[in-house]
């Protein structure tokens, strides 16, 4: 079996990356575009992912192409399901496009936390569900998940991000063992504290996180994508973020819980 990232002169290499038009998103696009891949970039921002497709073609001489899509929307959704089944080239999906909610879950926008449920966990599915039945019958290929370390611990005042990044680790974990003896690869990404537009997006109060806790996301997209060939399915990039990850398996839960919700109504706006 060849690994998602080997050179291949038979197979044409092509990644399609979900929330391509900001952030971890647009980060694993240009990654992906210097390890030769054409990319297919999905969002809603059109203008974004253009102008972000024309530098990947003039700095790497790859395809890139932009598909507009607001995956909590049913039809564009299925839009994109289509694109993907018919796609024989794809070697990699980035399921990364995903935002957050904050609050107490009781006062909460309802509809806005039904959204999140639906890009976070629905789309995610559909376009796992998607992109597999190829991949299997090519034996090649892989699923990169974008989770985060909130799937690691119950998340007062964040509940149902925290709750839609639990299921990505559990469905990829156990996607992980349903595909053993393909030549398909899964991986769920946990990122801690990451400079993109998601903590403005979701309202969080960033001015009592410390720097050190910080990474770029071009870092996240680098050590994500080298752990894919090696077949790691659960990664917490970043040293900080694996001890972090290593104390959340030892500490009782009930201790986890009582922190966390302290830690996360100080970054209330
Ligand atoms: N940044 C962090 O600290 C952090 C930590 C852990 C995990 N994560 C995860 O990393 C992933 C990427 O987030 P980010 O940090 O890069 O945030 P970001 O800068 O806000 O980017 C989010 C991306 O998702 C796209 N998106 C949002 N709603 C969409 C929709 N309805 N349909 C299609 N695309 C949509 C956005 O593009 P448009 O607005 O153009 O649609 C954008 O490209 C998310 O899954 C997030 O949960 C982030």
């Amino acid at each position: 079996m060849a690994s998602p990232h080997t050179t291949q002169t038979s197979v044409p290499r092509c990644a399609l990356v979900t929330g391509a038009s900001t952030g971890l998103g647009a980060a694993f696009a240009t990654a992906l575009a210097r390890r030769h891949y054409d990319v297919i970039l999905v969002a809603r921002h059109q203008a974004r992912l253009e102008a972000l497709a024309t530098t990947l073609q003039q700095q790497h001489g790859i395809t890139a192409t932009v598909l507009v899509a607001d995956l909590t929307d049913h039809e564009a959704l299925r839009r994109v399901e289509r694109h993907i089944r018919q796609d024989e080239a794809l070697t990699l999906l980035v399921n990364n496009a995903g935002f957050g909610t904050i609050g107490p879950f009781a006062t909460r926008d309802l509809d806005q936390e039904e959204a999140e449920i639906r890009l976070n966990v629905v789309a995610l599915v559909r376009l796992t569900h998607a992109a597999l039945p190829g991949m299997i019958a090519r034996d090649h290929g892989a699923i990169l998940n974008v989770s985060s370390i909130s799937a690691l611990l119950p998340g007062p005042y964040h509940a149902t991000y925290g709750a839609t990044k639990a299921y990505i680790n559990s469905f990829t974990e156990a996607l992980h063992e349903e595909l053993r003896g393909t030549g398909v690869r899964v991986q769920t990404l946990c990122p801690g504290f990451t400079h993109t537009e998601f903590q403005q997006r979701a309202g969080v109060n960033t001015s009592h996180i410390p720097r050190f806790a910080w990474m770029t996301a071009e870092a996240v997209a680098e050590i994500a994508l080298d752990a894919l060939p090696r077949g790691r399915v659960v990664c917490v990039p970043g040293r900080l973020n694996r001890l972090v990850a290593f104390l959340l398996g030892v500490v009782p839960r009930t201790v986890v819980r009582r922190i966390t919700g302290r830690l996360a109504s100080r970054v209330l706006e």
